[in-house]
């Protein structure tokens, strides 16, 4: 009879691809905390008329965000991993920090569609990485990916109108 080998990501001998995982949700942990602190900085510093719009939007997206955390954290458990403390966390999104003028909202536009293609880029790797290995983690990080494809192509908009604006 033909012994049979539980793949199950649970399983005792798929430490060593659960761990892999971990690592990949770890990153995006992080992505997500940097970003609900970026976009708490945004949604408060812009100056005028035109940037009311952008706060708002930034406003909303941080609670999604901070969801996005919280999804990756209690995944990162459940694959018997550890949620890392804040002596673990690296800054990464020099993009987004408070531009010089605090009325250069494009400045912040453009970071904002920054963080959301590196988060895409990311996830979709994780996408791959658990394709046939791991389809919780995968199911839950697609539809993180959608939130942030939706939070790209609104900022996308944004920058265009700006553009427009511009040439006049
Ligand atoms: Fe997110
Ligand atoms: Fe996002």
């Amino acid at each position: 009879m033909a012994v049979r080998t539980d793949t199950s990501i649970m399983a005792p001998e798929q430490r060593e691809q659960r761990e892999e995982i971990v690592e990949l949700l770890t990153k995006a942990y992080w992505m997500e905390i940097e970003t609900v602190m970026s976009y708490i900085a945004n949604s408060v510093n812009p100056d005028g008329v035109r940037a009311q719009e952008i706060k708002e939007s930034l406003e909303k997206d941080i609670q999604e965000e901070l969801g996005h955390a919280q999804q990756f954290a209690e995944r990162i458990k459940e694959l018997y991993g550890v949620v890392p403390g804040s002596d673990e966390f690296a800054a990464e999104q020099s993009y987004l920090q408070p531009p010089e003028d605090q009325i250069d909202v494009v400045h912040v536009i453009k970071g904002v569609i920054e963080a959301e293609r590196g988060a895409i880029e990311h996830y979709s790797h994780i996408v791959e990485a658990t394709e046939s290995v791991d389809m919780v983690t995968q199911d839950m990080v697609i539809d993180i990916l959608r939130d942030e494809q939706g939070h790209l192509r609104l900022f996308e908009g944004f920058l265009r109108e700006y553009e427009a604006e511009r040439r006049g």
